[in-house]
């Protein structure tokens, strides 16, 4: 049986609850049934203190505005698709578009505003939460029923491990990310831009001006994109680099170097140090891509939990993923699913402190 800490706020008559996973010595995290949000992730300190480190609101209203997606899962399909429009089996798809000219993170009413079930067969108390959600065939305009899971369970060695899975009736695509932004120096306590990111990644895909792939795999080498060695992260931000300037910062997926033979399996990709604090966070994957957005978009008018309002660069997106629009690029990784196959990817986040 987990523990619930009780219905926290309403989604039409619909109760969101909230249950938290972990103990006063290590890892501390609420999650919501909202979105499957990760509402805070809370690292112990000195004296029996706590830092949040992930961006979030405190009420579920604040959730539910048009968003920045804080600490949510997204899908069906994570990142964009251009025009909302794809072919599958040779039909055309639509979507519909919420993002300009695009579709963005599954949709006006992706799954970040659903609310997700809890599977007490599969939750452990303080430890796993595992919730389930069913997407029907025309969701969001997408193909096919989709039945999606969701699992954050504590490793007990400081980690958190998020295990997505989900099957379909009719072929469909799936893309599914944590939305979660990380100052490791504290939610609301300024700028994380000085944080130091480390990516085993020696391309990325380039944009155009909505923030659609290319279709390019340009490598880092020599530009502000090179993050195989750790650096701030401010210092290239301001570069003139034309792929800076159309995303007004870091806002774009990264090709993960694996080994030959080892699509799936679970790498590091990245880690971030917030040198301030001596916090640090490594991610681990068994995704192609990872989207690096530098919270560019936040303008200072969310007010997060501690009350503090969330400016430019507050806070760092680490959205492991498949590639950006790429049902309509047949070279990068496929995002289709077939009746039949099961869809599971996982991504470990781990963290460290002094
Ligand atoms: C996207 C950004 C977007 C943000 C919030 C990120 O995943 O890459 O462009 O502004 O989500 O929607």
């Amino acid at each position: 049986m987990i523990v619930r800490d009780g219905v926290v706020g309403t989604l039409g008559n619909n109760p969101v609850r909230c249950i938290t996973l972990g103990d006063d010595e290590g890892i501390r995290a609420r999650i919501l049934t909202l979105g499957a949000i990760v509402q805070s992730l809370e690292l112990p300190g000195a004296g029996g203190s706590t830092t949040n480190v992930v961006l979030g609101y405190d009420t579920v209203d604040a959730y539910l505005k048009t968003g920045p997606y804080f600490g949510a899962v997204v899908g069906r399909y994570a990142n964009r698709i251009a025009g909302g429009v794809f072919q599958l089996d040779g039909r055309a798809v639509e979507l519909p578009c919420n993002n300009g000219p695009n579709h963005l993170h599954g949709g006006p009413d992706g799954f970040n505003r659903r609310i997700w079930t809890i599977d007490e067969s599969r939750s452990i108390e303080n430890q796993t939460a595992s919730m389930t959600l069913v997407s029907d065939d025309g969701d969001q305009g997408y193909p096919g029923r989709l039945d999606v899971r969701v699992t954050y369970s504590l490793d007990g060695n400081n980690a958190i491990v998020i295990d997505y899975e989900a099957t379909t009736d009719r072929p469909t695509i799936v893309n599914l990310s944590q939305h979660s932004y990380f100052n490791l120096a504290g939610e609301g306590s300024g700028s994380a831009m000085g944080h130091l990111l480390q990516m085993n990644a020696g391309a990325f895909t380039p944009v155009d001006e909505h923030l659609i792939p290319t279709g390019e795999i340009a490598s880092v080498e020599d530009t502000p994109f090179d993050f195989r060695t750790p650096k701030p992260i401010d210092q290239d931000l301001r570069s003139a680099h034309p792929q800076l300037h159309i995303a007004r910062g870091y806002d774009h997926n990264f090709v993960i170097d694996r080994p030959t033979n080892s699509p799936g399996q679970l790498i590091r990709v990245a880690h971030l140090l917030d040198p301030s604090s001596g916090r640090s966070l490594t991610v681990e994957s068994t995704e192609p891509g990872i989207q690096f957005y530098s919270g560019n978009f936040l303008d200072g008018s969310d007010v997060g939990t501690s009350g503090q309002s969330y400016r430019q660069g507050d806070g760092i997106a680490l959205e492991t993923q498949h590639f950006p629009d790429s049902p309509n690029h047949p070279a990068f990784p496929s995002t289709i699913l077939e009746p039949g196959d099961r869809y599971h990817s996982k991504t470990v986040w781990r963290f460290a402190w002094d």
